[in-house]
């Protein structure tokens, strides 16, 4: 088997440059098929990949039957995230059959934990990249085109992709994804992004700024700026010094007409300067994603997550404090390692004491390599675990919908995202919250377009209602 090593453009201090290969029109109309797994950085990531494929001469198409070159951008976060990518290879084995000339790359974050094991485990697969290596990706496939199968997983210091505009992927030209630095210094110990992802770096504050004007150019009205750890955003040039309260300052002056989220934040670095930031700006999403894993101390000290109950409590505190209409939203883990269930009890009452409005819940799931697969035992067994996520589920159905209710009898600002699944007589979209509202269609009022809508009634995750003047 031939692996491709590495070459020169990968050297470190090259990073950051546009790689320029020799023209060939060779490319031209060559049609590539991406799909994302995981989290939003993953589909953002894919926007860069198609862009960097783009620029070389490549189609994107929905359909893989059809496709010249599969990509599949996947997520090792849990051993299931894992199983779902390989039985999607499954599925792909029969498009190849049919068109041996098709190349099927593995992008993300299984092929950096894998590298060259990808290439023996899955005849199927003819080029590994991880998340630092995607403006190799036209010299890789020029190799597999060549008849040698190749891996990059170099993992960089620098490479921020800052120069590259994305192609906006399955896009309702109203939303985008916008990356803001990559990585994590973090090392929560149940978590393999720190191994999958490299090393924390932000990105040119200007370059995120003109990103998310020119997507505002273009008419769309909502931008997501993303990284593992926003609040660890730092960027400086000779002049100044860009923390992530500037940098959301900077994106919400673009237009009080464009929207702003992020995620994800954390507890211990969240601070009260970005707090006052969101309150000063409307077009600041009151919304943050604020994981908590745990609601005891002794479990997110072996979590290495480096705050405690008290402090996330404080932090919740200064939310309500600072902007008082807030949804907070969270992940949870259940059944980490040595958990009692008195400690399970701490992370239902830490969900009654903050009443999230959304909550992504997961049951510990080792991962291979990580601080806590070396460190401790997963002893807790898996009925357990899954006992103790159902009782966090339950709880958190009460909450949303609690949650919900409080919006019945108040008038929103919605922007318009579309048709409502069901029915073209309905449009949906989001309040500032992140809840979605569904309304009846009103004449004068477009996708993309803000409405006033008056809530009259919840279900358990939809806010329904009509357009007021
Ligand atoms: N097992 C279960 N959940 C995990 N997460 C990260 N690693 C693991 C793991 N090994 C969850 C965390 C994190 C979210 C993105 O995924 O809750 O915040
Ligand atoms: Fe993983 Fe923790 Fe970094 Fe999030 S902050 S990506 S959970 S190491």
């Amino acid at each position: 088997m031939d692996l491709l090593i590495p070459d020169k453009t990968h050297d470190e201090s090259r990073q950051g440059e546009a790689l320029v290969l020799e023209p060939n029109g060779k490319n031209n109309g060559r049609k590539l098929y991406i799909e994302s797994y995981g989290c939003a950085m993953n589909f953002s990531d894919s926007e860069i990949v198609a862009s960097i494929l783009a620029d070389k001469g490549f189609e994107t198409t929905s359909d893989y039957n059809n496709a010249d070159v599969i990509f599949i951008n996947t997520c090792s976060i849990r051993e299931n995230a894992e199983t779902r990518v390989r039985n999607r290879l499954k599925e792909f084995a029969g498009a190849k059959g049919k068109n041996p000339g098709m190349v099927v790359g593995v992008l993300g974050c299984m092929a950096e934990r894998l590298k060259s094991k990808f290439l023996e485990e899955e005849k199927l697969v003819d080029v590994v990249v991880g998340p630092d290596a995607y403006r190799d990706l036209p010299n890789l496939i020029e190799r597999v085109d060549e008849g040698q199968r190749a891996v990059n997983v170099l993992l960089s210091r620098e490479e921020t992709y800052a120069d590259i505009n994305p192609v906006r992927l399955n896009s309702n030209g109203i939303n985008a994804f916008v990356s803001i630095m990559r990585g994590c210094d973090n090392m929560c110990s149940f978590c393999v992004v720190p191994f999958t992802r490299g090393r924390e770096r932000s990105r040119d504050a200007y370059s995120i700024v003109a990103e998310c004007q020119g997507l505002f150019d273009r008419g769309y009205r909502e931008v997501t700026l993303l990284g593992q750890n926003v609040d660890s955003y730092k960027w400086s040039n000779e002049v100044e010094h860009v923390n992530f309260a500037n940098l959301l300052e900077m994106v919400a002056l673009i237009s009080p007409e464009l929207r702003v989220r992020f995620s994800t934040s954390h507890p211990k670095d969240i601070t009260d300067e970005v707090l006052y930031t969101i309150a000063k700006y409307d077009n600041i999403c009151n919304y943050i994603h604020l994981p908590v894993q745990s609601g005891n101390s002794r479990i997110l000290d072996l979590m290495n997550r480096t705050y405690d109950r008290d402090w996330y409590m404080e932090r919740v505190d200064a939310i309500r404090r600072i902007i008082p209409d807030c949804a907070i939203s969270t992940d949870i883990i259940t059944g980490f390692c040595t958990e009692t269930e008195e400690e399970h009890n701490d992370t239902l009452t830490m969900m009654d004491y903050v009443q999230y409005d959304y909550a992504y819940m997961f049951m510990y799931s080792e991962r291979p390599g990580t601080l806590a697969a070396k460190r401790y035992a997963d002893d807790i067994p898996e009925p357990i675990k899954a006992i103790r996520l159902k009782q966090v589920v339950a709880k958190q159905q009460q909450n949303s919908y609690v949650r919900l209710q409080q919006h019945v009898g108040r008038i929103e600002k919605v922007l318009i995202e579309g048709f409502s699944k069901k029915s073209d007589q309905d449009y949906c979209g989001r309040n500032d919250k992140n809840a979605m509202v569904v309304f009846p269609v009103q004449e004068g009022y477009k996708p993309g377009q803000y409405a006033n809508v008056l809530v009259e009634r919840c279900t358990t995750a939809t806010l329904i209602g009509k357009i007021v003047a």
